[in-house]
């Protein structure tokens, strides 16, 4: 099955009406992130939807595998102002890249690399290649003491998708 814009129809409206005033965290080349609420973000994609969409399938992928990521909800179509947007919602974390920690000490900061570089050796051990990948497409959440990684729109794994979309067929 080809995956096609069609299944924008198929996306639920986000149960939480508008959100009158997003605060936008960062925007990219690709994607803008918004916190929508003190729980969720949303990263609204500008021209390509189905790379977020991939985005959103690895990270469940990831997260069912216990790899440290934000709980990614799903995709949905969210009204902002009075603009309906399709976006990949996930869990909001608050912390800090891992390229802008400061005030840390030197063992702070060899703990959090540590909990980094386990949680991309337990990605590279399921067989996921991942691109563009470093500290600063990691959060360090001191309220957790945790790692978490973000940012997965091109990580291949060979028949990972060709799976899926067999599941989403039946
Ligand atoms: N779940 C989250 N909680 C808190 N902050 C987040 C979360 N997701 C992303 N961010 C913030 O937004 C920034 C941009 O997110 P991300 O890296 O996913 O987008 P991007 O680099 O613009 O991606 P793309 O290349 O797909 O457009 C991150 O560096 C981080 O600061
Ligand atoms: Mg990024």
């Amino acid at each position: 099955m080809k995956i096609t814009n069609r299944r924008i129809k198929r996306l639920e409206a986000f149960p939480e009406q508008t959100f009158e005033f997003p605060e936008k965290i960062d925007q990219g080349a690709e994607s803008i992130v918004y916190k929508i609420s003190n729980k969720y973000v949303a990263k609204v994609p500008r021209h390509n939807f189905l790379r977020l969409e991939k985005e959103f399938f690895i990270a469940r992928g990831l997260y069912n595998k216990n790899i440290s990521v934000p709980i990614p909800y799903g995709m949905f179509n969210i009204t902002f102002w009075d603009l309906v947007r399709p976006a990949y919602i996930m869990e909001y974390i608050p912390g800090e890249r891992l390229d802008t920690l400061r005030k840390l000490s030197k063992n702070e900061r060899d703990k959090i690399n540590n909990l980094f570089s386990r949680e991309i050796e337990k990605v590279e051990d399921i067989g996921f290649t991942m691109d563009d990948v470093g500290t600063h497409n990691a959060i360090w959440s001191p309220e957790k003491q945790k790692v978490y990684l973000i940012d997965f729109s091109d990580w291949k794994k060979p028949g990972f998708f060709k799976k899926l979309i067999g599941k989403y067929k039946k």
